[in-house]
């Protein structure tokens, strides 16, 4: 019997590839080309499963185009690239890595939002320009981390993570919003306790925010919210770009209307709005909260596994669609 075809659909760990290639003929990218949506489908003509990253969108269009395909699993935990309903409509498993970007996703946005509060990027670049001439009692003073209300915009699995570093390491108070309230003694483990959405804006020192990008969170942060946050407050974002509205947020820190952001995902990215790259107050990073080398193998691995086991008559591990294709197909 023929072996089945999968796209690699960008460059990634040759261990993984080599993985995949024991159990299928693999089309795969080591020169890490973006594909535009027309060589996405031609690249994807024959294959019955993808291997996909946060750049290639797979959508009703070229699922109708490649009818063959039966899996798309994603090197990423969020999958705001994939159209769900279509692929279910489509009959397609998709899959995601949860799970084992948790901790390091966790550290890095602890790690940004302590970096605004204390003015890390800010002061470096002072330094680096050869501004600094004398220590002076006010120089770049920032807000403390411990002590301070830590606020969290999602409480998913990163969330609670964050939740409990904060807590248990440095005696924050966290307040969460989330459309769905953890039980009572899930918040009691992550020391956190549910609040309304506007409570969280007005009571926040440092605001994170960890929920899925979708059209409901779409500017989830905007100009209206920003104006509820205290002048004192950060803001910090490793969840999705369009969460934030960008332009705003730009503004508002220009401003002081907020005190410092903190941003590792951006509308419309690898492009970044030019009116944050000439705000001082805000730290910039290109999306690399879950860029650790054993995080990002882990990744790798996980989706390779949902990719073979979902190709080869075992159960993917990490499924977002199972329980709707089955039930379309009872
Ligand atoms: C990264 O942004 C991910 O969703 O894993």
């Amino acid at each position: 019997m023929a072996r089945q075809q999968v796209l690699v659909a960008r460059a990634v760990f040759p261990e993984v590839v080599e993985r995949l290639r024991a159990h299928f003929d693999v089309d795969d990218n080591p020169q890490d080309s973006i594909f535009t949506k027309a060589e996405l489908i031609g690249r994807l003509q024959g294959k019955a499963g993808a291997f996909t990253t946060g750049s290639e969108r797979i959508d009703a269009e070229v699922l109708a185009a490649c009818p063959q395909l039966r899996v798309v699993a994603n090197m990423a935990v969020g999958y705001n690239n994939f159209d769900i309903p279509a692929c279910n409509a489509a009959g397609v498993l998709a899959t995601n890595t949860p799970d084992v970007l948790t901790e390091t996703t966790a550290d890095f946005g602890f790690a940004l939002m302590m970096a605004a509060a204390r003015r890390m990027a800010e002061s470096e670049h002072f330094l680096r320009r050869g501004e600094w001439n004398r220590w002076s009692f006010d120089m770049f003073t920032g807000s403390d981390i411990h002590g301070a209300t830590l606020a969290i915009l999602g409480m998913g699995r990163i969330g609670q993570a964050i939740a409990r570093r904060g807590a248990l390491g440095f005696g924050m108070k966290v307040i969460y919003h989330n459309r769905s309230r953890l039980a009572a003694e899930q918040e009691a483990a992550v020391g956190a306790r549910w609040v309304d959405k506007a409570t969280l804006l007005a009571e926040a020192d440092h605001l994170v925010l960890v929920l899925p990008y979708s059209a409901a969170s779409h500017h989830a942060i905007g100009a209206a919210e920003l104006a509820l946050m205290k002048p004192g407050a950060t803001l910090t974002n490793v969840a999705r770009g369009g969460i934030v509205d960008d332009a705003a947020l730009a503004r508002a820190l220009r401003e002081r209307r907020i005190a410092a952001a903190a941003l590792d995902v951006f509308e419309g990215e690898p492009q970044v709005h030019p009116d944050l790259l000439t705000v001082p107050n805000v730290v910039l990073t290109p999306h690399i909260a879950s860029a650790t080398v054993a995080t990002r193998r882990a990744m790798a691995d996980l989706a390779a596994d949902n990719l073979i086991a979902a190709l080869t008559g075992g159960v993917a591990p990490t499924p977002i669609n199972a329980a709707e294709l089955a039930t379309r197909r009872a």
